[in-house]
């Protein structure tokens, strides 16, 4: 090869990577690595469904403790997280600030204290100007606020969508996750918009985990449309509904978030928290209790810390369950694992107890093979069966098994 030659080849490879890095390809790949968090379904506790505004420091406290020392830190619950309300105002420089009165001690120290029983700390913020509640929200600070929350030691934050105006989700959202990039702290990023920009398109590499729909409530079912009009207070089925078309979306690090828990909230029966604990799982949903986990009742902690369950929803495959059959109030949902077997859900929408089938073609599986089958929540191997599995499920209610071939 001669000099001209030479040149001419170095020239067109500087070409080539200047093009190649300046491309929205390039950034999209770069985006796509900017934080490994989250390859299973993050898991711990959120402030929100159950103290709504009336949270302070000494209830945060008082919850580390409890997960630290009531078997749901080995369970595996991780985030002890400050929902809405522990903001005030922003300081001269225009650094937020907590609400002196119900943080007396200040961020830092809280976050201190939560790592101090090997747990990890989370916040709550909003992409408008405003907070739901009505806090100072993050739009314009969202640089300022991803460095303050990196020295507090904030491990995740979830940002809400109130008070936005007409802002693109899209930009709103990156803007926060480069911000929190830029922090070099690894930080949870949990978007909060409601599914209404269908976030799930296009919040890989974005976001860990995007809210699926509006909130949640401790109800079977709702569907109230809220005081202006607007839809809606969701019971867990209701949402459980717009979850349908949407598992080809969730992955180790991006999944879909159906909303926090309210088991043990009160408002259902033992077998209904049960049956939302299991779709959670399989689901592979965010696994964020909402309920007082410092005084529960101890059939509400074994739904909560129920390792059989909670294996299926943490399965490194990272594949979310999705519904295979439906007749009237009966359903079968399936969720494929890791080493083949699937997690099974046969659930009785209706109010009397119904037989409810799952047969082997319906998850993937040719009906001539035989396969055990587990119930988790019994903890009971039930054999061996062929082509099919057959239980009786009371109203209101779940059976859950692993079928394995
Ligand atoms: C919105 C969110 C809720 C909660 C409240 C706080 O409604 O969807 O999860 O964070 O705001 O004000």
């Amino acid at each position: 090869m001669n000099l001209k030659s030479i040149r001419a080849l170095s020239f067109a490879v500087a070409l080539f990577l200047g093009v190649l890095l300046s491309s929205p390809l390039w950034a999209q790949a770069q985006q796509l690595e900017r934080n490994s968090l989250a390859q299973t379904p993050p898991m711990g506790w959120n402030s929100w469904n159950k103290f709504a505004c009336k949270i302070d420091e000494d209830i945060v406290k008082s919850v580390a403790d409890a997960i630290a020392t009531n078997g749901m830190k080995e369970a595996g619950y991780q985030y002890v997280v400050i929902d809405d309300c522990w903001q005030i105002s922003r300081d001269e420089n225009g650094f937020i600030v907590a609400d002196p009165k119900t943080f007396p001690s200040g961020i830092k120290a809280l976050a201190d204290y939560v790592h101090s029983k090997g747990l990890k700390f989370g916040l709550y913020s909003d992409a408008g100007t405003k907070t739901c509640a009505g806090r100072p929200g993050s739009q314009g600070h969202e640089y300022q606020d991803a460095l303050q929350y990196a020295r507090w030691g904030v491990d995740y934050l979830k940002y809400d969508w109130c008070n936005t105006g007409t802002r693109n989700a899209e930009e709103a959202y990156s803007t926060m996750s480069n911000a929190l990039l830029a922090t070099g702290r690894p930080i949870v990023f949990s978007m909060c918009e409601w599914g209404t920009a269908k976030p799930w398109l296009w919040a890989k590499g974005i976001g860990n985990l995007w809210r699926t729909t509006g909130d949640i409530s401790d109800k079977w079912s709702s569907m109230k449309k809220w005081p202006d009009g607007g839809c809606c207070e969701y019971g867990w089925t209701d949402i459980l509904d717009l979850q349908v078309n949407l598992y080809p979306y969730a992955g180790p690090g991006h999944w879909n978030d159906p909303d926090m828990m309210e088991v043990g909230n009160g408002g259902m029966t033992v077998p209904e928290y049960r049956a939302h604990f299991s779709f959670w799982a399989l689901l592979a949903a965010p696994l964020i209790a909402g309920n007082d986990v410092r005084s529960m009742q101890p059939e509400i902690k074994e739904i909560l810390t129920n390792s059989e369950v909670i294996a299926i929803n943490q399965d490194p495959l990272g594949r979310e369950g999705h519904r295979v059959w439906k007749e009237g109030d009966l359903e079968v949902w399936s969720k494929q694992l890791n080493d083949g077997s699937r997690s099974v859900i046969l659930f009785n929408r209706g109010t009397s107890e119904n037989e409810i089938s799952v047969s082997w073609d319906q998850i993937g599986y040719p009906n001539h093979l035989p396969a055990k089958v587990r119930d988790l929540w019994a903890h009971k191997d039930l054999g061996s069966f062929d082509g099919k599995y057959s239980a009786k499920v009371p109203g209101h209610s779940v059976v859950m098994v692993k079928i394995t071939p």
